[in-house]
């Protein structure tokens, strides 16, 4: 059993972010709730304990609180944000509602004389976001960080080796985040870093054993990384006991569906069932431009679909999915977050089919953990890192009603912009790009001709984790071969735009 650092979640946010931010020290994490009972914290027996961030205050009434006891197992305890207010509150401090609300980069001063910000400079920026804050120290602390308006930015208790910072240092936005973290578990929780992907990939391989038994699973295999890397896990631990659909809704990028196939029959001998439910799709989706209502509709044609190939597959008994992370939280299932879209991969899918269990063995990854799996798993490099691609396919990348003719241009497009940034190094540096069709037509002339044609919309991005991303700086000259390459090349468009918004406030995909 590697050292375990536990994670309490208070529902922050971010406390999947921590325990990414853990797992890439090389150290295993585990996230609980933060009713966990001593017992079950004790059973871990834990080098170090983190408190998660959390909407609620340490005032209210109910204010979620963690075991008084953790404070004297003699472990390491870190608070973040609401975890550090918790501490404060539990062990004698006081919290009370800041003068000014803190949200954002902020100037934070550290000081040097302690293990958590020893090796750096005296002053960080850090991203703050809280409305409450410690106005009076618990006894044996002391302050160790502080901002303008901030009196306690952090706090240390280095004898029962305590801690607490106001500010986050998991998200990207702290430039020294990782720095602090790092300092935490090997400074103060003495961790050997002895955890590695191949260590996930084991104990979900024997998850899964456990979880399907004798039993027979079915995955919807997308061709993506997320699908692509559940099938390799499941593979690994059941064999040919794994049944893959691939449906085709006719919404795949140029080529697609034909290098799923061949890929998957290639790299591993699964059994795949290749569907081709192109009209089936086009015709559920004539007339439809809501893009909540396109998302559904696919979503439940996918279901219809699935049921009749399972049906000729005989019973199956376990139903698997790619879902990751950020999924999890844009569709609103973990409690808090609010529906930002139906992703058609997380939901009803397994109860409508009759399946009694859902395996779903990256719901706590993040995209670019899912690929350096892939790789531990041997995937070819070429899947592995395939941006990625929604499961609505180039049907969200038509905006409005769909016809094929729409699609195709969308298809045509995409193909072109794919080529010539493959052909560039610029591939590796943006993590997405791909075209959408703007429902907008304008005049152009072509030859002597008018033409009255549609706006194709590049959208390219740099993203960490693709919960925030900024639009990729694509060199001019680039995008002006693409440019003409695609109104030259591709008939039914005469203009082509650059989108330049982040995400926030835009979504990557425009639907
Ligand atoms: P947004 O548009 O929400 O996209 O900023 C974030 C990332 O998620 C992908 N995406 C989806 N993936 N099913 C998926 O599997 C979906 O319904 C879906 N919608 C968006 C999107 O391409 C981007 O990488």
């Amino acid at each position: 059993m590697p050292q375990t650092v536990l994670i309490l979640d208070f529902g922050g946010q971010y406390t999947q972010l921590i325990a990414k931010r853990v797992r890439k020290a090389k150290v295993f994490s585990q996230v609980l709730p933060f009713s966990a009972s001593i017992q079950q914290i004790r059973s871990f027996d834990p080098v170090g304990i983190i408190l998660s961030g959390g909407p609620a205050s340490v005032l209210q009434t109910d204010a979620p609180a963690c075991s008084p006891e953790i404070f004297e197992l003699g472990v390491p305890v870190l608070g973040i944000c609401y975890g550090m207010q918790l501490i404060s509150h539990m062990l004698g401090g006081k919290v009370t509602a800041a003068q000014k609300r803190e949200y954002g980069l902020q100037k934070v001063n550290v000081k040097a004389d302690n293990e958590l910000f020893k090796s750096l400079p005296g002053s960080l920026d850090c991203w703050m976001s809280h409305t409450y804050q410690v106005d009076r120290l618990p006894e044996g602390f002391r302050t160790i960080a502080w901002t303008a308006n901030c009196p306690v930015a952090a706090m240390a208790d280095e004898k029962r080796r305590l801690y607490g910072l106001q500010f986050h240092p998991e998200v990207t936005h702290t430039k020294q985040g990782n720095d602090i973290i790092h300092a935490f578990l090997y400074d103060v929780c003495g961790c050997e870093g002895d955890w590695e992907m191949t260590d996930f990939a084991r104990a979900a391989v024997e998850d899964i054993k456990k979880a399907v038994g004798e039993g027979t699973v079915l995955l919807g295999l997308s061709g993506g990384v997320d699908s692509s890397v559940v099938a390799a896990l499941i593979h690994r631990a059941i064999g040919d006991r794994l049944h893959c659909v691939f449906v085709d809704h006719g919404f795949m990028r140029q080529d697609e569906p034909r290098l799923v196939a061949e890929i998957f029959t290639r790299t591993f001998p699964v059994s795949l069932v290749a569907v081709d439910a192109a009209e089936r799709f086009m015709q559920k989706l004539k007339g439809v431009s809501d893009p909540e209502q396109k998302r559904k509709i696919i979503g439940a044609e996918f279901v219809a679909v699935f049921r009749d190939e399972a049906s000729k597959l005989g019973h199956l008994d376990h139903f698997a999915q790619g879902t990751i992370y950020p999924d999890v939280i844009e569709s609103g299932a973990v409690p808090g977050a609010t529906v930002i879209k139906s992703h058609h991969n997380v939901g009803g899918l397994p109860k409508e089919l009759g399946f009694t269990s859902l395996i779903e063995p990256l719901r706590m990854l993040f995209k670019d953990e899912v690929r350096e799996l892939g790789l531990v798993l041997g995937l070819p490099r070429e899947m592995v890192m395939r941006q990625p691609f929604p499961g609505p396919g180039l049907a969200i990348r038509v905006i409005g009603d769909l016809t094929a003719q729409k699609v195709e241009l969308v298809r045509l497009s995409d193909a072109i912009l794919r080529e010539e940034i493959g052909i560039t190094s610029l591939d590796t540096e943006i993590n997405q790009y791909f075209t959408v069709l703007s429902g907008i037509r304008s005049v152009g002339v072509m030859g002597d001709e008018r033409s009255y044609d549609y706006a194709v919309a590049i959208r390219a991005v740099t993203t960490d984790d693709f919960m925030t991303a900024d639009w990729a700086r694509i060199p001019y000259e680039v995008l002006a071969i693409i440019s003409r390459r695609i109104v030259n090349e591709v008939k039914g468009i005469n203009r082509v735009l650059f989108d330049v918004t982040t995400k926030p406030p835009a979504s990557i995909e425009w639907e």
